[in-house]
């Protein structure tokens, strides 16, 4: 059974659709070897993303090796492999996906001018004929197609409309509009999906997006895309993929957690497993994540400044949209440091066994302080330490 957008509409459900391990392995530097690919497409599974692209068969023997074990091991996703539109690619799709209990050829082949012309040598007639022979073919081995229109975003609109309705019409279950070369804003892509949608037979279809972070917007994009309909979205966890990478999976999880007030829909993310999921990856592809990363960075539930860790410490609602909890974070998120004040000296000194009386808290602060302006980190060992530097005066009460 392809996935059903009537079963998609019924529970009002955003389609997972991860690409880490197939565009994500496209970034620089994150190649991946066999078992690594097969431990953390096990980790998607346990995230709850709907469908994996385990890769790109055709592109080399280990990439088939990779998506045919990931389809033979891992349950629960749909298993997904991507093909140009070309019949050897296509065929290798199929056998790589073969085993999966659920699987999809996704399928791709330019749409814009610039691309037809000057890397495929293609008139729009012959990629309208090619766009439908693929999705045929792919059909004739699977019952869950995605076409996607490359570099949709750049194409002429009448024609991405013919291309798409081609597509439609010889079988694709899925037709993704990527933002190949991250170019789109906001309020465009959502104006695509609506005009897409009014296509004839588009009711029989999930539209989904795939967006690269050129601009710094593929998280929001992705969001406009799913105001303008679509209900399947293509993302990488770590925001990893081609140049600037894709819409980072773990950002738009949360965005549709925390703001359920303005996307009223379901998903099947674990959330609490988005910040493993990112430590995972970013062991494996020895590529850590940048502190100020949404959602998993390590400064994201660090607060250091004193009026924000009052705050924090009173009610952490006060500057958390979240809780560190809720997306998986069990790590210590007042963060001492020049910026913090004596309650969060208290509290950390508390956590720690200490019970300062007031006047001895006024002197470790006033040696706290001296130290944060000397040294950027202030560890545990640093606090405890401040209590040996010299004998604190008797308790007074
Ligand atoms: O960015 C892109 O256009 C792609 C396609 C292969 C879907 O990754
Ligand atoms: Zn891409």
């Amino acid at each position: 059974m392809p996935t059903d957008p009537s079963d998609v509409a019924q529970k009002n459900q955003i389609v997972f659709f991860d690409t880490t391990l197939r565009d994500g392995e496209q970034s620089p530097g994150c190649t991946m070897h066999h078992a690594e690919k097969l431990r953390f497409a096990h980790q998607l599974a346990t995230l709850g993303v709907d469908i994996i692209e385990a890769g790109f068969p055709i592109a080399s023997a280990g990439d088939f090796g990779s998506v045919h074990a990931i389809a033979s091991e891992v349950h629960g996703p749909r298993i997904a492999a991507l093909a140009r539109a070309k019949r050897i690619d296509i065929e290798s799709a199929a056998r790589a996906v073969a085993p999966a209990q659920r699987n999809r050829i996704h399928t791709f082949l330019s749409s814009s001018d610039i691309q037809l012309e000057f890397q495929m040598n293609l008139s729009r007639a012959q990629a309208l004929d090619l766009a439908g022979e693929s999705v045929r073919l792919a059909r004739s081995f699977v019952e869950d197609v995605e076409f996607s229109p490359m570099d949709a975003t750049r194409t002429d609109p009448e024609f991405l409309k013919q291309m798409v309705l081609v597509a439609v019409q010889a079988g694709a279950t899925t037709i993704n509009i990527p933002d190949t070369v991250g170019f789109i804003t906001p309020s465009e892509y959502a104006a695509i999906f609506r005009m897409l949608k009014a296509l004839p037979g588009a009711e029989n279809v999930i539209f989904s997006t795939h967006c690269h972070d050129d601009l710094g917007l593929a998280t929001a994009n992705t969001l406009a895309g799913i105001e303008g309909g679509a209900r399947q979205v293509e993302v990488a966890v770590n925001g990893i993929g081609e140049r600037a990478g894709n819409a980072a999976l773990e950002e738009v999880a949360a965005a549709l957690l925390v703001r359920k007030d303005v996307f009223p829909y379901t998903s099947n993310i674990v959330h609490t497993q988005l910040y493993p999921t990112s430590t995972l990856l970013a062991e494996i592809v020895n590529r850590p994540v940048s502190p100020n990363k949404a959602v998993v960075g390590k400064n994201a539930f660090a607060h250091e400044s004193g009026i924000h860790q009052h705050g924090v410490l009173s009610n952490p609602l006060t500057y958390e949209i979240m809780t560190p909890a809720s997306v998986g974070v069990t790590t210590n998120t007042i963060v001492l440091g020049k910026h913090s004040g004596r309650r969060a000296l208290e509290h950390r000194l508390t956590e720690l066994g200490q019970s300062p009386t007031r006047a001895e808290l006024d002197i470790l602060y006033t040696r706290f302080t001296e130290l944060a302006d000397r040294k950027k980190v202030i560890y545990d060992e640093d606090i405890l330490n401040l209590l040996k530097e010299e004998p604190i005066p008797a308790k007074s009460t």
